[in-house]
């Protein structure tokens, strides 16, 4: 089950628990102080990447006007988290317009295929439906799980380029214009 502090979402059932499956209640917030050092901590481990500065980036969203993070919680700890920042153009990569990116969302793996990701989008797109109309979001062409993931939520290609970034050496350039149907419609 998944609750949001914000708002009310639709997601599927959950699926069948077998035994090793996570249960508990998921929830959706904003990243808080006391929660840094966890989703830092969940990051080296989900990501196999050294800590860095991330503590710093991450605490440096919730202060910021133009950047929030969210985390999903269960059981008192971190399982994912997804953030996103007003870019201007030319800084997601070259040849992107200014607007409201989503970055990195990531789940921890025990968690995955049970909507928290899509969770952690639909607050995202709340927020930046607060500040603007479109949405926006840039992932390697070879990354299928991200992009199946945007897509149904109404992301829609703009274009493709070449990146460094990428394994596969190319990156898929998305929108999300807000309707009717988008999360956090009305809220300006
Ligand atoms: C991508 C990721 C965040 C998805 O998290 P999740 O919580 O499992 O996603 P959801 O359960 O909300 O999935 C929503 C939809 O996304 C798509 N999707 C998710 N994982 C997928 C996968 N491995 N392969 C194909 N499609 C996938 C599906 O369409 C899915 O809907 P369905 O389960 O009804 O088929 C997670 O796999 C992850 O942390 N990956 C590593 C980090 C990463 O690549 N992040 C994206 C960077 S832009």
């Amino acid at each position: 089950m998944i609750a949001q502090v914000a708002g009310t979402m639709t997601r599927r059932p959950p699926p069948e628990l077998a035994g090793g499956t996570p249960r508990g209640t998921v929830r959706i917030e904003p990243l808080k102080m006391a929660d840094v050092a966890s989703a830092v901590q969940f990051a080296a481990r989900v990501l196999r990447v050294k800590p860095g500065d991330r503590g710093e980036q991450f605490a440096s969203d919730i202060a910021a006007d133009s950047r929030q993070m969210f985390v999903a919680k269960a059981n008192s700890q971190v399982i994912g988290y997804g953030r996103v920042a007003g870019l201007e153009a030319d800084e997601a990569a070259p040849g992107t317009p200014a607007g409201y990116y989503l970055s990195g969302v990531v789940v921890e793996p025990a968690w995955r295929r049970r909507g928290v990701a899509t969770a952690l989008t639909q607050a995202r797109l709340r927020w930046v439906f607060g500040h603007a109309d479109e949405a926006f979001y840039v992932a390697g062409a070879d990354n299928t799980a991200s992009l199946h993931l945007h897509a149904a939520l109404g992301f829609k290609e703009m274009k493709r380029f070449r990146s460094e970034r990428s394994a596969g050496g190319e990156d898929v350039l998305s929108r999300l214009t807000r309707t009717a149907s988008c999360p956090g419609h009305g809220r300006r």
